[in-house]
């Protein structure tokens, strides 16, 4: 009977368990030299870890044939394959649930959402790049093989989403950006830690910074959050982490002749010549989502045919982090009058008959 080599008296098990279940266990009379390490599931150590042992016989591991190194482990996934079920290059675990609940979309949670603790994110590459922030296309995924939901074991596998795409919009801190929106906006808003204000007004400090692209994003969380639930057609916020904002992926994902698939973000307002029906399908939208926002009290504040998306039918203002609050922000009138010029220029130039103080005067009348 082969005795395991190296195998000290008194041996220790030492298990860190790794993401996945997988650990790494070697056997060793020093804690800071490991002897001997071999790759066991978690299943593995069920019973011992972590117990201090006297005699590798204990472990049952007298019986072990050393393994070979020239032929393959038929019991344990090929080290030379990656693990779909594990992150990769470019990919991230799911941070879903490593965000506070606050931090998530509201209620009603859209069924296409990916809530799974097993989703993958994974880096399909750069939408655009924008003067404060870049725009990314995220895909959230349940890699096969996952196995069943352990976070919602009730749940059968086909009634959770499985993959969505998403926006994972990412603000810079000032250094890269160009923050040209400034106390215009932030007027009336209340900056609750004083710390954070001092920040604020010492630009040169990196804390500060930060902040502040933290504090846009979160803007632009709320903001959208805000519209959602009031039913304005914005994308659904999915999360805010930090100074990153992931929220619905407005767009479409087609197929090419040779099988690829590829995901196109709608077009801007900009790049679309509707026909008339729709045009005045667009105006009824456009004017719907910016009544729903003076309702709430709030304006866009950079509405122009830039920030808005046409996709098909379907119009959805996008680019929120600067809202402005008509009531406590003394430039507000002046910023709304400027949002109704800047998008009803665009319609009356394709053609329509509207009227920008009208809206102006329609949509204060609303807020107050
Ligand atoms: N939810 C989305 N779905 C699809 N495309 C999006 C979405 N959000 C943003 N985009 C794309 O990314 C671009 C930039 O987004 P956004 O306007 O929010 O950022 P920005 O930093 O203000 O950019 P800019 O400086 O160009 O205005 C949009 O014009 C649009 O093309
Ligand atoms: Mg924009």
């Amino acid at each position: 009977m082969p005795r395991f080599p190296e195998a000290p008296k008194p041996a220790l098990i030492h298990a860190a368990a790794g993401r996945g279940g997988r650990s790494d266990v070697w056997s060793a009379d020093d804690e800071r030299r490991p002897a001997r390490r071999t790759r066991v599931g978690r299943e593995d150590l069920e019973g011992y870890y972590p117990t201090a042992v006297d005699d590798a016989d204990q472990l049952g591991l007298s019986d072990v044939v050393p393994h070979d190194p020239t032929q393959p482990h038929h019991d344990q996934p090929d080290p030379t394959q990656p693990d779909p079920t594990q992150p990769g290059p470019g990919q991230r675990w799911s941070t879903w649930r490593s965000v506070a609940k606050g931090a998530r979309g509201p209620e009603p949670l859209p069924e296409w959402v990916v809530t799974r603790d097993a989703a993958l994110d994974t880096e399909l590459g750069i939408l655009k790049t924008g003067k404060e922030a870049d725009a990314f296309l995220v895909e959230r995924a349940v890699p096969e093989g996952a196995g069943p939901a352990s976070d919602a074991p009730d749940l059968a596998l086909d009634q959770a989403a499985t993959r969505c795409l998403l926006v994972a919009k990412r603000y810079r801190s000032l250094e890269h950006g160009q923050f040209h929106r400034g106390s215009e906006y932030t007027e009336g808003r209340t900056v609750r830690r004083t710390r954070d204000q001092r920040a604020m007004e010492d630009r040169k400090s990196a804390w500060g910074r930060a902040v502040s692209a933290t504090q846009w994003a979160d803007a632009e969380f709320v903001a959208l959050r805000e519209a959602w639930q009031a039913g304005a057609p914005v994308p659904y916020p999915v999360q805010i982490d930090g100074t990153e904002v992931l929220m619905e992926f407005i767009g479409t994902e087609e197929t090419d002749e040779l099988g690829r698939t590829q995901a196109v973000a709608a077009p801007r307002l900009t790049r679309v010549r509707p026909s008339d029906d729709l045009l005045e399908s667009y105006w009824d939208q456009l004017t719907h989502g910016m009544s729903v926002l003076a309702r709430l009290g709030l304006a866009h504040g950079d509405l122009s045919p830039y920030n808005i998306l046409a996709h098909g039918e379907r119009l959805v203002i996008i680019d929120l982090p600067q809202v402005v609050d008509l009531a406590a922000n003394p430039f507000s009138s002046d910023v709304l009058l400027r949002d109704c010029r800047t998008v009803s220029d665009w319609f009356i130039a394709r053609g329509l008959d509207v009227d920008p103080d009208a809206l102006f005067a329609d949509l204060l009348a609303q807020a107050f």
